[in-house]
C-alpha cells in the first residue's frame, strides 16, 4: 500500500549539550537535549526568552558544534565532518531566516538573493531565473530586484530573506523568530509562505515566542532552561491564519 511517504530523521541530537563561557561564566545553555526532525515536518519551537530557542536552532542548522553530544544529519555524525564540509552541507542543504532579516544594504535585492549560488558555481543566466523564482515563492515582486533593501518595508525585506534562503532549494528551513519584527499582516504573509514551502516539500522550522505563529505548525516543541519539556498540538483556532 502507498501511504503518505516513510519519514525518517533528517536530524537528529542526541544527549546535546552546549556551554558557553564568557570569562568566568558558563552558561549551560542546552541540556540533554534528545531532538529528531524528520523530512516534510512543520515544526515551531517555543520558549521563554533565554530558553536556549537560539542556541537548538543554531545546532539544527549546523551553524554551531555541541559541548557534548551528537548530531546527525541525514545519518551522518557531523562531529566526523570539517569546517569546509560543514560549511558546504549548510549551504547546500539548509535554508536560514532571522528576525532581524540580515540583508546586506549595499547589495541589491538581486545580489542578496543571489548569494547562496556564488559559491555553487552556478551560471549567471540560470541564477537569474532562481532568483525570480525564489522571490515569487515567497510573495515578493520582480520590480525589487534591483532596489537596495533598505528601500523595502520591513515584510517586504523579511520576504526577500526567504527568498535568499530557499533559492538554493534547501531540505530544511530554519526560521529564528522570522515574524519578530513584523505587522500581523506582514507575519501572516510570511507564515502563509511557510506553509507552502512545506506543502512543496520542505520542512520547516520556526523559533517564535507567538502562538499564533506556533499554532499554524504541525507541531510545537516548548523548551524551557535549556531542556524541552514537552510536545503539544497546535490550536488551529488560535492560529494567525486558518489551515484546511
Ligand atoms: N554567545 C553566547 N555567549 C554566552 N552566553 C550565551 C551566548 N548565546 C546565548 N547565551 C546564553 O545562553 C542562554 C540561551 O540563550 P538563547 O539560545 O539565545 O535563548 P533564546 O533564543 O531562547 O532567547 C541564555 O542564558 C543566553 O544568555
Ligand atoms: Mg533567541
Amino acid at each position: 500500500m502507498l501511504g503518505k511517504t516513510q519519514t525518517k530523521p533528517i536530524i537528529r541530537l542526541v544527549d546535546v549539550y552546549k556551554e558557553y563561557r564568557v570569562g568566568a561564566i558558563s552558561t549551560l545553555a542546552l541540556k540533554k537535549v534528545n531532538f529528531q526532525i524528520s523530512n516534510g515536518q512543520l515544526i515551531a519551537i517555543m520558549g521563554p526568552s533565554g530558553s536556549g530557542k537560539t542556541t537548538l536552532l543554531n545546532m539544527i542548522g549546523l551553524l554551531d558544534r555541541p559541548s557534548k553530544g551528537k548530531i546527525f544529519f541525514d545519518g551522518v555524525d557531523i562531529s566526523r565532518l570539517d569546517d569546509r564540509t560543514l560549511a558546504s552541507l549548510r549551504n547546500t542543504k539548509l535554508g536560514f531566516v532571522f528576525q532581524t532579516f540580515n540583508l546586506i544594504n549595499r547589495l541589491t535585492v538581486f545580489e542578496n538573493i543571489e548569494l547562496p549560488l556564488i559559491p555553487r558555481g552556478i551560471p549567471r543566466n540560470l541564477r537569474a531565473k532562481m532568483v525570480l523564482e525564489a522571490l515569487t515563492k515567497a510573495g515578493g515582486e520582480e520590480s525589487w530586484l534591483h532596489k537596495k533593501p533598505n528601500q523595502l518595508s520591513g515584510g517586504q525585506q523579511q520576504r526577500v530573506a526567504i527568498a535568499r534562503a530557499i533559492v538554493g532549494k534547501p531540505v530544511v528551513l530554519l526560521a529564528d523568530e522570522p515574524t519578530g519584527n513584523l505587522d500581523r499582516a506582514s507575519a501572516k504573509t510570511v507564515v502563509e509562505t511557510f506553509l507552502n514551502l512545506n506543502k512543496a516539500g520542505h520542512t520547516v522550522v520556526v523559533v517564535t515566542h507567538d502562538p499564533e505563529v506556533a499554532n499554524c505548525m504541525d507541531k510545537i516543541y516548548v523548551i524551557r532552561d535549556g531542556e524541552i519539556v514537552g510536545e503539544f498540538p497546535p490550536k488551529k483556532s488560535e492560529s494567525l491564519i486558518s489551515k484546511e
